[in-house]
């Protein structure tokens, strides 16, 4: 049976740098507020004419592909997470597919919030074990900041979340010691509405968007951060053990653990909950805020550009996000 092995890894990020100072002009709100809090320091704003969704996510896919040897034409699907699609439909994976020149191969949206990373990497996974595809390009993309509410109402929300996208390529392989050793994959809606964007949506009286929507705050970030929090923390140290139990290790195994950047005292508490070092673990929230979807892949190929993630390496990838959903991925380098 083929296992898949990551073989490239990419990522962009817009260019406009936004500060916490910067985001006191829309806000009452302040650096020390945010930094004690998230721990993060700044993060990106799209450009409007520069960056979309998935021209974000093409460009993390051109240097995922440069770095894995490979041209668009050798990759036979595209599994693309995102919770900001350019459209309601299709999904932005279409959008991608045709600005790399890759018509004509399958592509799948996936719609699992900060956990969609880990699902997608999962489904491609799924398809080179089965031997029906050799060379998967899975995708996270997210431009946010056209969504956020950046007045008081917003604040709380407006200030966690950043755009970016980060791409790799998994590739078919025999070998046995360098692969992908397993995903663990949850949900669970009875949180659904601890984090969600209501409007617009179908199960409405009249039309899907209507003026009161636009007047009203339905299309606001709405999240329960003390409930997101508990579940967090619990999650995330429950689906880092289940792939570490169904491989036979143990914390200590862990080369480099790259969670889905929520909130670095999310992170901190689960470092400190599981017995690991902080050289074990890898956060970029500060420069980038929680990017959704694209955090691990920007995380990895970070980590992986400044060495710390080497051949032979234990990499556990974990996310948690809004549905509730958790996942995470155990990786032998
Ligand atoms: N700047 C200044 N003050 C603010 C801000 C802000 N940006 N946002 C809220 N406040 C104020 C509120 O108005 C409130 O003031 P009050 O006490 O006078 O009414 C006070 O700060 C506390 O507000 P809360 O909304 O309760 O904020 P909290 O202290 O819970 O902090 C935070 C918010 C940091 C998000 C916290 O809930 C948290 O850590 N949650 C964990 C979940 C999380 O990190 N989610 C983001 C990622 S989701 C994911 O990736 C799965």
């Amino acid at each position: 049976m083929p296992y898949s092995k990551i073989t490239g890894l990419g990522y962009y990020v817009p260019e406009n740098i936004v500060t916490n100072n910067d985001l006191t002009q829309y806000m009452d709100t302040s650096d020390a507020w945010i930094r004690e809090r998230t721990g993060i320091e700044q993060r990106r704003f799209f450009t409007y004419g520069k960056d979309t969704n998935a021209s974000m996510a093409a460009a993390a896919s051109r240097q995922a592909l440069e770095r894995a040897n490979l041209q668009a034409a050798d990759i036979q699907l595209i599994v693309y997470a995102t919770i900001t699609p350019d459209y309601y439909f299709p999904g932005s994976a279409f959008l991608m597919q045709r600005e790399l020149g890759m018509e004509g191969i399958a592509v799948i949206d996936v719609r699992q919030q900060c956990s969609g990373f880990v699902y997608a990497l999962s489904i491609a996974d799924q398809f080179i074990k089965t031997g029906m595809y050799q060379n998967v390009l899975v995708v996270g993309s997210e431009l946010q900041s056209t969504i956020l509410n950046k007045s008081n109402e917003g604040r709380n929300v407006a200030v966690i979340f950043g755009d970016g996208a980060g791409a790799a390529v998994l590739q078919a392989t025999h070998e046995d010691a360098h692969r992908l050793l397993s995903t663990h994959l949850h949900a669970d809606g009875r949180n659904a509405e601890d984090l969600y964007v209501r409007d617009p949506g179908t199960s409405r009286p009249g039309r899907w968007v209507t003026k009161e929507m636009t007047e009203g705050s339905g299309f606001d970030v709405v999240m329960n951060g003390s409930a997101v929090f508990k579940h967090a923390v619990v999650r995330f140290s429950e689906i880092i053990k289940e792939a570490l139990d169904a491989n036979g290790y143990q914390p200590t195994d862990i080369s480099l653990l790259v969670p889905h950047q929520a909130n670095l005292r999310i992170s901190e508490f689960i470092r400190q909950q599981m017995g690991l070092s902080e050289a074990q673990v890898f956060n970029n929230i500060q420069h980038y805020g929680n990017t959704t979807a694209a955090s691990i892949p920007i995380a990895l190929t970070q980590a992986w550009e400044q060495g710390r993630v080497q051949t032979g390496d234990l990499v556990c990838l974990a996310a948690f996000g809004s549905g509730f959903t958790w996942a995470s991925a155990l990786i032998r380098w």
